[in-house]
């Protein structure tokens, strides 16, 4: 078995899929392992690591794809600048696992089809207790919410901790969160220690209790009908309750010094919670941070990728944060890849062994066999969107 790890192509991506330690554990299993020149220097992981870790170095990309048995990569198979495309230099019938986000990368999944590539992405794994260790969305949301508070503070014109100085007093910067998931938590955390005062809301009930635990004041509304989407994901809101909390969001926004935003509706859409009007209403210098960004965005002003500043309010809407972080975002990365590919190796065997009726594989598994068999990707190609 021969597992490739090619360099990312997307601009702008500085992780690996596979970090030295993840190679060196998987060779020690019994697994040969391929690395593109270079897979690993934007991550700071240098070639040598890879080579002492057990690995072999190929320059040449197409010769490491066209002699894989498994690619392992970051994002999903793409266009390369030469025209080709990444799924066709893999060989047929080979296997793929990435973070696809396959209904938002629907060409990607045709190509995966046609060229019979049974592809597991690991951000539709489901959120059991057994897949947690796999799960590249949770490991990177931190990242996210980490970075996230950091950029609120780059750009505010203020202090986020109080400090008791011989010039005088500074009062707590005030920072407010949105959807208090994963990436959500960790903001709330990261701005408390760093000395802001933190309020944060979100629609999962069990979550105000999360969100004091980390050092959070709870504000939200009493919902009329329920927002659990099913899989630790949210639904979209009642136009009812959407109007309800939309004022709530009005009236808080407005107390507040930097507001951060880490919504998602299932897991990859970012439903508009800030609009034109709240942000009028926030006062010059506050800033929003709209982690919403790679869903969307949950603010209505954000630029995509970049930032905007509409009455002296900034809203910064970065990209891929995880991928400014590369070092520790691919070591966690390749952790859940390592996880995912020693629970179905047969270290005896020498072989994967695929049960297709275990959760993991069936709530995954995008392509097989010449097939789409993800139903929200089947359903996401009928409709003919992308989300
Ligand atoms: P997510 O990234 O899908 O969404 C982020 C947050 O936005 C969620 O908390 C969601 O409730 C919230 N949200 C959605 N619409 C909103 C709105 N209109 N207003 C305010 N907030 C809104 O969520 P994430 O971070 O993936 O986590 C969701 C849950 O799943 C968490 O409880 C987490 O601990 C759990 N989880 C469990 C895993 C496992 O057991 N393997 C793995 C990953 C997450």
């Amino acid at each position: 078995m021969k597992i490739a790890v090619p360099k990312e192509i997307r601009v702008q991506e500085n992780r690996v899929a596979l970090d030295p330690e993840s190679c060196k554990k998987l060779v020690q299993a019994g697994i040969e392992i391929t690395v593109e020149a270079g897979a690993g220097a934007r991550a700071y992981f240098p070639d040598e690591a890879y080579q002492a870790a057990g690995a072999t170095l190929i320059q040449d990309v197409v010769a490491l794809m066209a002699d894989a048995d498994f690619v392992v990569k970051v994002n999903a198979l793409e266009s390369r600048p030469d025209g080709t495309h990444e799924a066709d230099l893999m060989k047929p019938g080979a296997m793929l696992l990435a973070s696809i986000f396959p209904t938002r990368n629907l060409d990607s999944v045709r190509k995966m089809a046609a060229r019979t590539i049974t592809a597991f992405s690991t951000d539709c794994i489901p959120r059991t207790t057994r897949a947690q260790a796999m799960d590249t969305l949770s490991s990177q949301a931190n990242l996210v919410g980490y970075k996230g508070v950091l950029l609120g503070a780059m750009e505010l014109p203020k202090y986020y901790p109080m400090f008791m100085t011989a010039a005088g007093t500074t009062l707590p910067a005030k920072v407010f969160v949105i959807g208090a998931g994963v990436a959500g938590l960790q903001a709330i955390a990261t701005a408390k220690r760093l000395g802001a005062s933190v309020s944060a809301t979100d629609v999962r009930p069990e979550v105000k209790e999360q969100i004091e635990s980390v050092g959070g004041k709870y504000v939200g509304i009493e919902l009329l009908s329920s927002a659990q989407g099913g899989g630790g994901y949210a639904a979209e809101l009642s136009a009812d309750d959407k109007a309800r909390q939309a004022k709530m969001l009005a009236d808080h926004c407005a107390t507040v010094d930097v507001v951060i935003t880490t919504a998602l509706i299932g897991g990859v859409m970012a439903p508009k919670l800030i609009d034109q009007g709240i942000v009028s209403s926030m006062k010059p210098g506050s800033v929003i941070v709209d982690l919403g960004a790679d869903g969307g965005g949950n603010c209505t002003l954000s630029k995509l990728g970049g930032t905007v500043e509409i009455n002296g309010v900034k809203i910064i809407a970065p990209l891929n944060i995880p991928s400014t972080v590369p070092f520790h975002a691919s070591m966690l990365f390749s952790r859940n890849l390592l996880n995912f590919l020693t629970a179905f190796w047969d270290k005896e065997e020498k072989r994967f062994n695929l049960d297709w009726n275990d959760d993991i594989l069936k709530g995954c598994t995008v392509t097989h066999d010449g097939k789409v068999v993800h139903g929200p990707t089947l359903k996401a190609l009928q409709a003919g969107t992308e989300k």
